[in-house]
């Protein structure tokens, strides 16, 4: 009995002790600082210019280390590279002459990157990687179409029976995909048929979704798109003459 007790006391009281002495030894040979990225992604519409942050924190100069900023999902995956205050050409093509660092800002730890004219392939995951301090952070960057069109509203069918109609609601130029809702006057959510996506050359959505509504329902309609990650939201309503279901022509 006692020895096993003896046992479970130095086990427990030592491995805290080990966990500590190995923290010390790894941030011994390190910088305290971190390296700090937005909490939120960072969303830009196509054309924009944009800042991606990351800074160090506690500051500290960083002017002649070697700074990176990569993102793993492409190959080479450099988006930009300064190296001996020199900043590199060689990276991948799509961000020639698009990238650079806020210069006067090292000397704060800040190596947030400028990335002009962003394109829609710009979305992904950044990473900025300071080498010598082995600290690195990452940012989301989001783009945004900037061109979704309001939702039409059109017809699309009658079921007499039932006195009913099938609405139909098409939005174009969405980028990322959205969603499409159905709400009846007062608000609330009407179950429809699933939504069809279509991608465009331009790599843009076009989203359609059909929804059956009934007589019992209010006679205010609205198609609303939305895209949750860029907080576009566009809607269109339609009202239909609640009595005339059964002879609305198409
Ligand atoms: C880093 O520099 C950029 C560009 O000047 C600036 O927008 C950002 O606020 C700076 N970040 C910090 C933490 O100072
Ligand atoms: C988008 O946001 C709305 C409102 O906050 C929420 O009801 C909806 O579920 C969200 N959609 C997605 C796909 O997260
Ligand atoms: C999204 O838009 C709504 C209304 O326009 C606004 O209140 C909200 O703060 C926005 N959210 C973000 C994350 O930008």
């Amino acid at each position: 009995m006692f020895p096993l007790m003896n046992e479970l006391f130095l086990q427990s009281s030592f491995r805290p002790l080990s966990v500590l002495v190995f923290h010390l030894l790894l941030t011994h040979s390190q910088s305290q600082s971190q390296l700090i990225g937005p909490s939120q992604p960072i969303v830009a519409t196509v054309g924009d210019d944009v800042i991606l942050p990351c800074h160090l924190d506690p500051a500290e100069d960083v002017g002649t280390m070697i700074l990176e900023w990569t993102r793993p999902d492409l190959k080479p995956i450099y988006v930009h590279m300064r190296r001996a205050g020199q900043d590199l050409v060689d990276k991948h093509p799509s961000y020639i002459g698009r990238t650079s660092l806020f210069i006067n800002e090292l000397k704060h730890g800040n190596i947030s990157l400028k990335l002009s004219k962003v394109k829609l392939s710009d979305g992904g995951t950044y990473h900025c990687f300071i080498p010598k301090l082995d600290k690195r952070s990452s940012v989301e960057l989001v783009v945004a179409s900037g061109a979704a069109s309001s939702p039409v509203i059109s017809l699309s069918g009658t079921d007499s029976n039932r006195g009913a109609v099938v609405l139909e609601c098409e939005s174009k130029g969405w980028y990322p995909e959205p969603e499409v809702l159905w709400l009846d006057g007062e608000g609330n959510l009407l179950s429809a048929g699933p939504t069809e996506t279509v991608r465009g050359p331009d790599d843009l959505y076009t989203v359609s979704s059909r929804v059956t509504v009934e007589k019992r329902h209010s006679n205010s309609f609205t198609c609303r798109v939305q895209q949750n990650k860029t907080n576009q939201t566009r809607e269109t309503e339609i009202r239909i003459p609640g009595r005339n279901y059964m002879f609305l022509q198409f």
